[in-house]
């Protein structure tokens, strides 16, 4: 697949990441303590942990979306910890599917070339081109409410692929779908994603889930990480 884009997968790394909140005023509850973690390009970490770990707030911090109180986030070396979400080139996909109900899914598969000024016409081939490769191109004039949970949150990923990411987040992306379609999705999300050569976070409360798309697998677990399994050499 062609594109204008540049963007060629890079190594993330998670330097000693802190987050407090304040429930109360004067109370102080630690969420994340010196976390680190680093993901190579190709590789998929799945983050296990309970509801209230900090999974979300873990992955808003490596987006960029929310403050760290310390620690740094770097890819490939660089120190981004202060680069605004936008300029990080990541994707992120979310379990409720996120998709632009105005545009039909073409379009939506489309958005992320058309934002980075690729001409309208090339940007609806390939994300045309996209969609065959996600099988999904009887859908293309389609509007996304015409289509099944599963079936939208494969355009999700189509929508975050097409840009070629520095890397990928997903929170819990399949939390909204009932438990067959999660199976056969598991499949082809991890066959796009590991053509994609990305580095990918996989966040999920879903030990199955985890184990089935992690290289390596992680818990959270009194706000750092503690390897649970590692992929044979
Ligand atoms: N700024 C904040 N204000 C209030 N509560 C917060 C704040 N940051 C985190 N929390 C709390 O931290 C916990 C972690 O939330 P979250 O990252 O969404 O966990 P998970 O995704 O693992 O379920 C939650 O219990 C939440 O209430
Ligand atoms: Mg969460």
């Amino acid at each position: 697949m062609k594109t204008l884009l540049t963007a060629k997968p890079a190594m993330l790394e998670l330097r000693a990441l802190s987050k407090t909140w304040q429930p109360r005023r004067g109370e102080t509850r630690h969420l994340l303590q010196g976390l680190n973690l680093a993901v190579a390009p190709g590789q998929t970490v799945a983050i296990l942990g309970p509801s209230g770990s900090g999974k979300s707030t873990l992955l808003k911090m490596v987006a960029g979306l929310e403050p760290l109180d310390a620690g740094a986030v770097l890819l490939d070396g660089q120190d981004i910890t202060r680069l605004p979400p936008e300029q990080r080139h990541f994707a992120l996909m979310f379990q409720d599917f996120a998709l632009f109900p105005h545009l039909n899914v073409q379009d939506n598969v489309a958005f992320g070339l058309v934002e980075q000024r690729l001409p309208k016409p090339q940007s609806r081939a390939q994300a045309l081109d996209m969609l065959q490769r996600f099988g999904l191109q009887a859908y293309a004039q389609s509007r996304v409410w015409q289509l099944s949970g599963g079936e939208q949150q494969r355009v999700a990923l189509a929508r975050a692929l097409i840009t070629r990411p520095r890397l990928l987040l997903l929170d819990e992306p399949f939390s909204a779908l009932d438990a067959e379609l999660r199976l056969q999705l598991r499949e082809e999300f991890r066959s796009h994603i590991t053509q994609s050569q990305m580095a990918v976070l996989w966040v999920t409360h879903d030990e199955a889930e985890a184990r089935a798309m992690g290289d390596v697998g992680m818990r959270l677990l009194a706000g750092a990480l503690q390897p649970v399994w590692q992929a044979a050499p």
